[in-house]
């Protein structure tokens, strides 16, 4: 069986998710990176509770992995509140949304992971909710049905996506605050791959952590995934300690190069040198080249593609740079 990739497992394991919650800083100051979005949301945070206020909706975007959920949990314990978590897919009907909601208590968060998924008819439940504490719903049918209002507790919904491009505009409107998250930087990785080796009791050598770090693409999941792997492979090839040879055999079985690009990240830029001169490639054109979802693509390739230069994104498709011809080793002629 071929291993499972670590920068888009297909499945995320209880284990995984163990790891994750044992991770995961509980306040603002223990979250390392993000600074614009933490400070303006200590702004907010603070004078929410000076007002008696609950904090207004909030809109989080961005690539997967960089810690929406963390943030959402850590806007909670500042705000002492409770949050209760659920996703987009998983409110399948009106009544669903409308079980959460008047199950709420006064402040509490509503986090929904994925809310560009969802429905229509869900969407619209939630316009009045989120802008008057409100729920419309209707009693019976045909022509005796009548809509009732029903007032619902002061609360907070946190939304999360990584497309804030694919949410409707009605949506979009109602939250006060919207921030993107960014890539974290290698310098910022690597702060949280010494933390993480701290909680988990690992020993690694700064260079390791920095090399590691160079390789996450901007990501703490995938920095945090690593980090257990090369583990492995310290204790069985060496005393347990993670140092640099051990961290780079480990990186090259896991097939992560110097950049950390992985085998789909280097086909999709083989597709559109070798097959499409260079590019433009439309993007459905390169999901189905290399088999994968457009969605995946853009989501969890493109971001980091782009950010390091190798990817641009034009009118007429994706091209692939001068430095990305370099990293493979292939001659560009512009
Ligand atoms: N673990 C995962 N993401 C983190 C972050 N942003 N800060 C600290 N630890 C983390």
């Amino acid at each position: 069986m071929e291993e499972d990739s670590i920068i888009r497992p297909e499945l995320e394991s209880v284990e995984e998710e163990r790891l994750e919650n044992t991770l995961r800083p509980k306040t603002l100051s223990e979250y390392i990176g993000q600074d614009k979005v933490k400070e303006s949301m200590k702004v907010y945070i603070e004078a929410a509770k000076k007002r008696g206020e609950p904090l207004d909706h909030v809109l989080l975007y961005g690539p997967p992995g960089l810690g929406k959920t963390t943030l959402s949990n850590i806007i909670s314990n500042e705000m002492n509140s409770n949050i209760k978590i659920t996703s987009g897919p998983a409110i399948e009907k009106p009544g669903d949304l409308a079980a959460l909601l008047t199950n709420l208590s006064e402040f509490d968060i509503l986090f929904i992971d994925e809310i560009h998924r969802l429905n229509k008819s869900v969407e619209e439940i939630l316009y009045p909710a989120m802008e008057d504490y409100t729920l419309d719903i209707i009693i019976g049918k045909g022509p005796s049905a009548r809509s009732i209002r029903l007032d619902l507790p002061k609360f907070t919904l946190i939304g999360a996506t990584t497309k804030a491009g694919a949410l409707t505009t009605p949506l979009r409107d109602r939250f006060g605050i919207v921030s993107r998250l960014e890539l974290y930087t290698p310098e910022q990785l690597e702060q949280i791959v010494k933390r993480s080796s701290t909680i988990l009791g690992i020993e690694i050598d700064e260079i390791a952590a920095k090399e590691i770090a160079r390789r996450s693409r901007g990501t703490p999941r995938i920095a945090n995934r690593i980090l257990k792997r090369v583990r492995d492979y310290a204790s069985v090839l060496g005393n347990g300690r993670i140092t640099l040879e051990i961290a780079k055999i480990a990186l090259n079985k896991l097939e992560i190069d110097e950049l950390g690009l992985d085998e789909i990240d280097r086909k999709m830029l083989e597709t559109i040198i070798l097959k499409y001169s260079g590019g433009p490639v439309g993007l459905e054109t390169l999901a189905a080249t290399v088999n994968e979802e457009v969605a995946t693509i853009e989501d969890v390739y493109e971001p980091y593609l782009m950010q390091i230069g190798f990817l641009a994104r034009t009118p007429r498709g994706r091209k692939a740079t001068a430095d990305a011809y370099r990293h493979l080793g292939l001659e560009y002629n512009g």
